[in-house]
């Protein structure tokens, strides 16, 4: 565990012990955030939390927690708020991207994809908001949904995955407007292909450097995103600056959602 105190805001980050949570973490760590970072893997969230302290944060704490338990998030927002108090922000945003056919998915399958992106979500904004509402604090929730919540990608198989990140997309609007009347905010990132290791879990690694050719012709902008093209998004929806909105999604794809993928 790491950690140390200061007066910047508190944001509660899940999934930040890689990729898209991580760099958002040493993002708000730059801005002089205390940050708290929950992951499965309780070591790469202690990382995080430790890289986070070099970069400036004014606290910082790793904890392991499977968001899909219940119990482990309750405690966790608890010693979180012990050490801390109650989040300014919450960033839920772990997630897993297995792929698959419906007619093959065995049913176990489904509901861990669904668990983990989904009801991940719904438990980390339960307990983040009954502390924000607690301390009457006006804060910011920003979830992570996906293009593949809008469209069917169209390298197919991701029948489970698309229905995780449209339900997210659902409930964010959902929430944006039951907790406006608190001055909670309410939005969500929706990351093109971003260069992490969720992004080519389901492309065996032989087959990793002829995809990501592909893929940068494929993509208006020419390149993958970086993890820190979505972590800037994700400060700036935490921050002040986006004090207007809320209900909304910020999509970061380099173009796809806008492209027809047809040649006519
Ligand atoms: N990388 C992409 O191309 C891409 C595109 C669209 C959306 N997203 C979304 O971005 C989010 C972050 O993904 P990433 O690309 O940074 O992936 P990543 O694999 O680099 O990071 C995901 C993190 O979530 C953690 N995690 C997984 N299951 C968990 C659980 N049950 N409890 C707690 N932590 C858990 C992992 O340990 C990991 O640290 C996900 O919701 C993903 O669906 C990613």
């Amino acid at each position: 565990m790491a950690s140390s105190e200061s007066s910047g805001r508190l944001i509660v980050i899940t999934g930040g012990g890689d990729g898209i949570g991580r760099a958002t973490a040493l993002l708000c760590a730059r801005r002089g955030d205390r940050i708290a970072i929950l992951d499965k893997n309780g070591d790469s969230a202690k990382q995080t939390a430790d890289a986070a302290l070099v970069e400036g944060a004014g606290g910082a704490l790793g904890l392991a927690c499977d968001v899909t338990d219940e119990e482990q998030v309750a405690q966790s927002f608890a010693l979180i708020h012990e050490r801390f108090g109650a989040p300014y922000g919450i960033f839920a945003n772990a997630g897993i991207d297995v792929g698959g056919l419906i007619h093959e998915m065995p049913l176990e399958r489904w509901k861990h994809i669904l668990d983990t992106n989904l009801t991940g979500i719904f438990l980390a904004c339960k307990h983040g908001l009954r502390q924000m509402l607690e301390a009457q604090v006006s804060g910011s929730i920003v979830c992570t949904s996906s293009p593949a919540g809008f469209v069917a990608l169209a390298a197919g198989s991701c029948g489970a995955y698309s229905a995780s990140k449209g339900a997210i997309s659902s409930l964010v609007r959902c929430m944006a407007i039951d907790y406006a009347k608190f001055g909670i905010r309410v939005n969500a990132v929706a990351p093109g292909p971003t260069e992490t290791r969720l992004g080519w879990n389901n492309v065996p690694a032989e087959e990793v450097e002829t995809m990501r050719a592909q893929l940068c012709r494929e993509i208006p902008l020419g390149r993958l995103a970086q993890p820190e093209d979505q972590a800037r998004i994700v400060v700036w929806l935490l921050s002040d600056e986006t004090a207007y909105m809320t209900g909304s999604h910020v999509i970061c794809d380099g173009g796809i959602l806008a492209k027809s993928s047809i040649s006519v």
